[in-house]
């Protein structure tokens, strides 16, 4: 028992003090010490001649040298690629595993081809603040007192303070705007935008807009024609037909709906547009002279035009996504299908 602590000692002193130059020198090491006529193996054998009552210790201090000698062998290995090779049969020096790399969301892809689009026409891009004031979302809007998207159950009020509310469409961007800039303005407003509705296929408690203006001296109906046109010629193809029909805003004099002709069916009929061959894309108009006004802006020498469309719908309309839910639940396998779009 005695002899064999001694020569254990002085192998492990023989090991510790050992480090290999290259991969040859670990490949004798463990040769030496773990081959099969290695030392291990030779001292595990002289395991016999010890008395049997010592046995029991005698294997214990055998062990723990040969787990030193596997780890001394391990840490040496995974220096060493050639040698590494050898244990487990992994090579060390293939590329790692590499990460998944993710992609731009369905509306991020839109709200940038509407963007570029629009700045083609010389539209700069305006932001402002997700929590409003009543004035910037609704009175500087001429929306009225009693205007029932002012209800509770039309929009989001913020508890600590009734003054403020999310906003629920981004012409508080556009009011932003002339409160600091006096015409020519060009602007359009990307951004998110909250309502109370009750989440469904067809409805969101948040969705995404873009909306534009332009205000400056001459600026007529035939130019919101025409910009929008060309907004979707460029968005949905030449093919595609816009009309526009008369509608209401209190932002805007006159107002104007513009739909498209289907994309779906080529305006034949189909379920997408209630088989009427058109599907419903903005809200537009030319701005109201209150609106101008409330921003010192001269109305009989400025005109504008505004606009505003969800991005949701551009994107539903492209990419034929059926379900708002779609947008915000996350699911890679949905969310993947959009890589190559932009
Ligand atoms: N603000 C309107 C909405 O959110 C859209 C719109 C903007 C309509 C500008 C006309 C002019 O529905």
């Amino acid at each position: 028992m005695e002899q064999l602590a001694a020569k254990l000692e002085n192998y492990k002193k023989e090991i510790l003090g050992f480090t290999p130059q290259n991969a040859e020198d670990v490949e004798a090491f463990r040769i030496k010490y773990l081959g099969t006529k290695g030392l291990v193996k030779n001292l595990m054998g002289e395991m016999k001649q010890v008395p049997a009552e010592q046995k029991r210790a005698a294997g214990q201090l055998l062990n723990e040298f040969k787990l030193l000698v596997e780890e001394r062998f391990q840490s040496f290995a995974l220096l060493s690629n050639t040698a590494s090779a050898t244990i487990g049969n992994t090579d060390w020096s293939l590329p790692g595993n590499s990460l998944p790399i993710g992609t731009l969301h369905p509306l991020s892809v839109v709200r940038h081809q509407i963007i570029t689009i629009f700045q083609r026409l010389g539209f700069a891009v305006a932001e402002g603040p997700e929590i409003e004031d009543d004035w910037h979302n609704f009175g500087a809007m001429n929306l009225p007192e009693d205007h029932p998207a002012r209800d509770m159950q039309d929009t989001f009020y913020i508890h600590q303070n009734p003054a403020w509310l999310l906003r629920t469409h981004t012409s508080s961007v556009q009011a932003r705007v002339m409160e600091q800039q006096k015409p020519p303005i060009r602007v359009i407003c990307p951004g998110r935008v909250y309502r109370n509705e009750t989440i469904s296929a067809r409805a969101h408690c948040f969705f995404h807009q873009v909306e534009g203006l332009y205000v400056d001296e001459n600026v007529s109906f035939a130019d919101l024609k025409q910009t929008l046109y060309y907004f979707v010629q460029e968005m949905f193809g030449k093919d595609t037909k816009v009309r526009f029909r008369p509608s209401y805003f209190p932002f805007t004099e006159p107002s104007a709906e513009m739909d498209i002709s289907c994309l779906i069916c080529g305006g034949k009929g189909c379920t997408v547009c209630k088989h009427t061959g058109w599907v419903e894309i903005l809200g537009s108009g030319m701005v109201h002279p209150k609106v101008l006004e409330n921003f010192q802006i001269d109305p009989n020498k400025y005109t504008g035009f505004a606009f505003g469309m969800g991005i949701e719908r551009i994107c539903q309309l492209k990419y034929r996504v059926n379900d708002l839910r779609l947008y915000s639940q996350n699911d890679v396998r949905f969310l993947q299908q959009f890589t190559a779009a932009l």
